[in-house]
C-alpha cells in the first residue's frame, strides 16, 4: 500500500516494541526502510524479538531495556541512544498495563502500576525525546496508542482509562504547544486486535470473548496490519500536516456501543415485521 522506502533511514523508538501491536509496527517500519529500538522491561523478550528481524532485515534494530516507570532510567536510556543514533525521527508510546477487576477490589499498588506504565512512562519518553528535538531544533513525531475508552471510560479497567485519557491529553496539550516547533504528536485508539499480552489479561472466558467481539459492527477483530499501516503513515512526511488527532480504528465498536438503539440488530426478521404497525 505504500512505497517500499516511505520511512527509509527514519529512527524510531517503539515502548514495548518486543511484543504484540509494538512488535508488528517495529517489523511494519522495518519492511518501510526504518531503523526501529524495540524497549521493554525483559531483555530476553527484546533479544529474541531482535534476532528474528535480523533475519531479514540485517543490523536495523537496536534494543534498549528500561522501566519506563522509572524517570531516570528514562532519562539515561534516551541519553544514550542519542549519543548511539545521532538522535531519533519518532517516538511510538506503545507500551502499557491494564488490569482487569472491579475497580473496588484495587489496591494502590495496582492503580500505581498501571498508571505509572500507561501515564507517567508515556509522559516521561515524551518529554525527554522532545526536549532534545526541541534544543536542536530538528522534526520530531510522536505516536502514542491509546483505546477508544480513553474518551468513553470503561468499568472493570479503571486506571488503565484514566491513564488512556491522560495520554491523549498529553498528545492534544503538546501538539498545540510543539506544533510550531515542529514536533508533531497524534494517537491510534484500536478496538480489539488479538494479542497474548492483552488477551492473556483481558478475556476471562470465551464466552465473554464472544459476547464483546459481537459489539464489533464489522464482526471480526483488527488485523494486525491494519493498525500498523496505519501507525506508519502517521509516521511518514505525508501526514506532515495531521498533528493532534486521535484517529480510531475499531470496526466502529465504540459507536455502536454509545447507539441507543444499536442492541436491535438482535431483532429477527419476523420481530420486525410483527413490530411494524398494521395497515389500517
Ligand atoms: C487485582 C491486581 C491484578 C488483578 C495485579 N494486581 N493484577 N489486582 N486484579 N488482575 C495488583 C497486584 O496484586 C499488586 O498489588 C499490583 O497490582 C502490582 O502488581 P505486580 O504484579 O507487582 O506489578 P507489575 O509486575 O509491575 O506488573 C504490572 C501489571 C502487569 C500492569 C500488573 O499486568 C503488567 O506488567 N502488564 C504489562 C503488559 C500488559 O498489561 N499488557 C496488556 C495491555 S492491553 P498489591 O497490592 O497486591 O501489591 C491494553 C488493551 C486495552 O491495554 C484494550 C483492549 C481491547
Ligand atoms: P502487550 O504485548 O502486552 O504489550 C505491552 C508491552 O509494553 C510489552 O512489550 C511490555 O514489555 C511493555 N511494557 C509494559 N510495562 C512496561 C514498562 N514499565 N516499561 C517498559 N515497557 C513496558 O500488549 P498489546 O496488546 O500489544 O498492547 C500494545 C498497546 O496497544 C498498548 O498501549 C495497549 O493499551 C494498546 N491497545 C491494545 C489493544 C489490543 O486489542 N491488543 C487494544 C487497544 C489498545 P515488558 O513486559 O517486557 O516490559
Amino acid at each position: 500500500m505504500f512505497v517500499s522506502d516511505l520511512l527509509k533511514d527514519k529512527r524510531v523508538l517503539i515502548t514495548g516494541g518486543g511484543t504484540g501491536l509494538g512488535k508488528s509496527m517495529a517489523h511494519r517500519f522495518l519492511e518501510l526502510g526504518a531503523g526501529v529500538t524495540l524497549l521493554g522491561r525483559r531483555e530476553e523478550v527484546l533479544a529474541e524479538t531482535k534476532a528474528e528481524f535480523d533475519r531479514d532485515f540485517d543490523g536495523r534494530t537496536a534494543t534498549a531495556s528500561c522501566d519506563i516507570r522509572d524517570p531516570e532510567a528514562v532519562e539515561a536510556t534516551v541519553e544514550k541512544l542519542w549519543a548511539e543514533q545521532g538522535g531519533l525521527d519518532a517516538l511510538v508510546n506503545n507500551a502499557a498495563g491494564n488490569i482487569l477487576a472491579p475497580s473496588e477490589t484495587l489496591s494502590h499498588r495496582a492503580v500505581d502500576a498501571v498508571l505509572g506504565i500507561v501515564l507517567h512512562g508515556s509522559a516521561y519518553m515524551t518529554l525527554a525525546c522532545g526536549r532534545r528535538w526541541l534544543k536542536s531544533g530538528t522534526a520530531g513525531n510522536v505516536l502514542s496508542i491509546v483505546t477508544t475508552y480513553a474518551w468513553t471510560g470503561s468499568g472493570y479497567v479503571l486506571p488503565s482509562a484514566m491513564g488512556k485519557a491522560g495520554v491523549l491529553a498529553m498528545t492534544r496539550s503538546l501538539a498545540a504547544e510543539w506544533g510550531g516547533r515542529g514536533v508533531r504528536l497524534n494517537a491510534v485508539a484500536p478496538g480489539p486486535f488479538p494479542t497474548e499480552g492483552a488477551w492473556s489479561r483481558l478475556v476471562p472466558n470465551k464466552e465473554i470473548e464472544k459476547t464483546w467481539l459481537n459489539r464489533v459492527p464489522l464482526g471480526r477483530v483488527g488485523r494486525h496490519e491494519e493498525l500498523t499501516n496505519l501507525a506508519a503513515y502517521l509516521l511518514a512526511e505525508q501526514s506532515g500536516y495531521v498533528n493532534g488527532e486521535v484517529v480510531t480504528i475499531d470496526g466502529g465498536e465504540w459507536l455502536k456501543g454509545a447507539g441507543q438503539f444499536s442492541v436491535m440488530d438482535q431483532l429477527s426478521d419476523e420481530e420486525w415485521a410483527a413490530f411494524r404497525p398494521k395497515k389500517g
